[in-house]
């Protein structure tokens, strides 16, 4: 906030924002920040492109204004849309492009599954309308303060910016490094990218261009979405080839933890469940009977043995990043020597896809996968698991474990990223204090990893340090505030620091 004077307007550019359109963690944080800064008292708005989603969903949209952007080769007509939807929390902004957004499958894939061939265009022209659009072209009646720009995306964003006469300053945030948004030097050319930008210290990246780069280089200031992550990216092993540009803009580069929207991951009211809970121990019975609600939907007979028995809840990506081979490591074993069984939804990869469908034909009373994208499955799983698995090679924050433990389910984590700055192992040492509320294992080897899981299904059957580790787990606040506030004083310093503001 600016004092006594007008609130400061902030431009969130994304490529997903939840409940519209969602892939992971980004479209979460892209409803979830928003609406914190907003009831912060902060002017917000979100930016995103016209998918055909997000116009299936029909948010009530009125034409705010038309804009004309450079393309591959030709321009486009864009059409800005303006909703004011109180589903969305906060004011959303679309760039239409037919040709480039209205169409089927996910923001980046075919429904196929590969990646548009057209990206490099979709999301270039998506980044110079909004960099026009944040510049006063067309003049919609609100131009932002600042522009908060998120993974590679939006990239180019703040390189379009830094060479705008009377820009805002940027902010781009790293979700994920992983994504770099690399396409080639003859769709540099094509899309009329400048060449005095074609340089190692610019966006050429290995002969390619890189989209993520042209953030890091450009944005006023760089976060990423935990303290951890944020120090691991200096390092080769997790900086997938940015350590150099890295290390040369730490002096702009910080980590702010991500929060979770706690009424919608919320035990006590999810509409999702078929029974309540808190972690009060008269109402926590509840998580009980998701839990036969959970096994039934998944095909799995809830007898008593297998209310009894730990059940691994999983709700992922099926990427290499999540660490599933090591998951698929160790099912033999667990099959063989426990009792656990286990509950899957997710969709990616189609090798984990196919070898997932196989384990569960094989063991239909033991593990159960669902193949696709359910956002209520992913409620019910996270309220009607004993234990979350979660044994990420990599993860700049992860939002599924602060789901998890919000909701008793104690994750099961490897060592990285926003993982260690959000759970706490369950050592003798934490248990004894009261702070655990998870298993951590530090090597990424399914030795680990299955090393952990026995020791939690260990725990789980101590009942009383169970409970004791639950109960610390779902009083942990993983809300925005801390981290919210901490993004406001940002953009007040990058006001009163740079000249255009
Ligand atoms: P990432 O963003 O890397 O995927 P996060 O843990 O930050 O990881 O966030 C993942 C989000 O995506 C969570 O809200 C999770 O519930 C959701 N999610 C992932 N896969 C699925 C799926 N197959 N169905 C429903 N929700 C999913
Ligand atoms: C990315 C990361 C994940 C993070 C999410 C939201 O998808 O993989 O760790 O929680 O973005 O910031």
């Amino acid at each position: 906030m600016t004092g006594n004077t007008k609130p400061m307007k902030i431009l969130f550019a994304a490529s997903e924002a939840y409940p519209l359109i969602k892939t992971g963690g980004l479209g979460d944080v892209i409803y979830s920040l928003p609406r914190t800064l907003h009831q912060m008292g902060l002017d917000v708005r979100v930016i995103l492109p016209a998918y055909r989603d997000i116009l299936e969903f029909k948010p009530e949209l009125k034409i705010a204004g038309w804009l004309e952007v450079q393309g591959a080769g030709h321009s486009h007509p864009v059409r800005i849309l303006e909703s004011h939807d109180e589903r969305l929390g906060v004011p959303v902004l679309l760039a239409d492009v037919a040709d480039l957004f209205d169409r089927p499958g996910n923001p980046y894939t075919h429904p196929d599954g590969y990646d548009w061939p057209d990206n490099a265009e979709r999301f270039t022209v998506f980044s110079r309308a909004v960099a026009q659009l944040a510049t006063g072209t067309p003049d919609i009646g609100w131009r932002p303060d600042i522009v908060h720009t998120h993974d590679w995306q939006t990239g180019l964003i703040p390189a379009f910016l830094y060479h705008l006469k009377n820009a805002p300053p940027s902010i781009f945030t790293i979700h994920n490094l992983s994504y770099a948004g690399i396409f080639s030097h003859i769709e540099y050319t094509a899309l009329g990218l400048p060449d005095e930008w074609w340089t190692s210290e610019g966006l050429e990246f290995h002969g390619n261009f890189s989209m993520l780069k042209a953030g890091l280089l450009y944005a006023d200031h760089v976060n990423t979405v935990s303290p951890t992550y944020a120090k691991e990216i200096l390092s080769s092993e997790f900086s997938n080839g940015f350590e150099g540009v890295l290390k040369s803009i730490r002096h702009k580069l910080s980590g702010l933890l991500n929060g979770i929207d706690q009424d919608i991951w919320n035990p006590k009211t999810d509409p999702d469940l078929v029974s309540n809970y808190s972690e009060k121990w008269q109402t926590f019975k509840g998580k009980q009977e998701n839990k036969a609600a959970l096994l039934k939907e998944m095909g799995i007979k809830p007898t008593a043995k297998k209310l009894q028995a730990p059940l691994l809840g999983l709700v992922s990506r099926l990427v290499e990043q999540k660490g599933i081979d090591l998951i698929l490591d160790i099912i033999p074993e667990l099959l063989k020597t426990t009792d656990a069984n286990l509950v899957i939804l997710g969709a990616g990869q189609d090798y984990f896809e196919r070898v997932l469908t196989m384990l569960a034909k094989q063991h239909p009373q033991r593990i159960a996968f669902h193949s696709g994208y359910s956002e209520s499955l992913a409620h019910r799983i996270e309220a009607g698991a004993d234990l979350f698995l979660m044994p990420s090679r990599f993860e700049p924050c992860g939002l599924n474990q602060l789901y998890s433990l919000r909701y008793g389910t104690p994750p099961v984590v490897h060592k990285t990223g926003g993982l260690v700055d959000t759970v706490v192992d369950a050592s003798e040492e934490n248990i004894r204090n009261k702070t655990a509320t998870g298993f951590v294992f530090d090597e990424p080897t399914p030795e680990a990893l299955l090393t952990c899981v026995l020791r939690a299904i260990k725990i789980y059957n101590d009942k009383p340090t169970w409970r004791q580790i639950i109960h610390t787990g779902m009083r942990q606040d993983f809300s925005w505030t801390h981290s919210a506030s901490e993004y406001a004083a940002l953009y007040n310093n990058l006001l009163n620091t740079t000249k255009n503001g």
